[in-house]
């Protein structure tokens, strides 16, 4: 059977990508930031995923605002990633595991979560950027995992409550549980913590905001649920609903897990990044 071994948050900023081609690791702005990376490095080499499940949010690469699903899942061989727009070099395809998708899809959607299946899906920095720093190399890296994108709107206004992200995780779980192949599984949850990138709070970050969701998260998720989307976006900015993502993947990990490393580091742009690992116990 399939086993969670844990989950992986990550910011996914585009000014990462950059600075992973540059190679920028040593820079004092950067270094902070990289420095967080290496423990989590050290437990993925150490447990060797087969599957990377990455919980994103698109923001106008696979959908846009014209068509815009509220859960969608990958069901792809491979995913392509493209040209955005932020300068980021393009990366090689990653594989997939369709067969996996599949049995996920089915599940979810038994347990009546309406989901959008993407047989073809490309991929943003959302999804890309997370990838590059969990596993340095992506293909060449000996260890790297297949994958399986999913995605949530938490662009397009209404976006799901928090509450309805970790029951998704939680269903989840129960899918990847079920999966008869003897495969070893890591959640990501990609995106935040606390940013907004336009209008009059561009820039907006809130470092204790941010500390309370990274301590709840791991001790009582379900207390976050009570925070509704508008109090979300006040405390966490416009693009601070990526914490979404992070709900998500926190409901795959069962209701204990051990935390075993976090770093949290402002700003890089204009976002509050934060880093975290946590092993499912069970
Ligand atoms: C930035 C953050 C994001 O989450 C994103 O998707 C794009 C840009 C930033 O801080 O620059
Ligand atoms: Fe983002």
């Amino acid at each position: 059977m399939a086993k969670i071994l844990g989950g992986l948050t990550s910011s996914h900023i585009p000014a990462i990508g950059n600075a992973i081609a540059k190679e920028m690791y040593e820079d004092p702005y950067w270094k902070p930031f990289f420095d967080g990376y290496p423990r989590v490095r050290a437990w993925l080499e150490e447990h060797k995923p087969d599957v990377a499940i990455n919980i994103y949010n698109d923001h106008g690469l696979g959908f846009f605002l014209d068509k815009m699903p509220t859960f969608a899942i990958g069901a792809a061989h491979e995913y392509k990633n493209d040209d955005e727009g932020w300068g980021i070099p393009q990366l090689p395809p990653f594989p997939g595991d369709a067969k996996f998708s599949w049995h996920i899809i089915e599940h979810m959607v038994g347990n009546e979560f309406d989901i959008t299946s993407c047989q073809e899906l490309a991929v943003d920095h959302g999804f890309t950027v997370p990838m590059q720093l969990f596993w340095p190399g992506l293909e060449q890296n000996p260890n790297f995992p297949r994958a399986i994108p999913i995605s949530a709107n938490t662009v397009q206004h209404p976006i799901p409550t928090l509450k309805r992200a970790l029951a998704f995780g939680r269903a989840l779980r129960e899918a990847i549980l079920s999966y008869p192949e003897n495969i070893k599984v890591v959640v990501l949850g990609t995106g935040g913590l606390s940013h907004q990138l336009d209008g009059e709070r561009a820039g907006f970050i809130n470092k204790e905001f941010d500390k309370m969701c990274m301590e709840k998260i791991v001790t009582d998720p379900d207390a976050l649920t009570k925070i509704s989307r508008e109090e979300l976006v006040l405390n966490a900015g416009a693009q601070g609903t990526e914490f979404l993502m992070w709900m998500m993947m926190r409901g795959a990990l069962g209701d204990k897990v051990n935390l075993l490393h976090s770093n949290y580091h402002i700003p890089i742009s204009n976002t509050a990044s934060g880093l975290m690992l946590m092993e499912c116990v069970n």
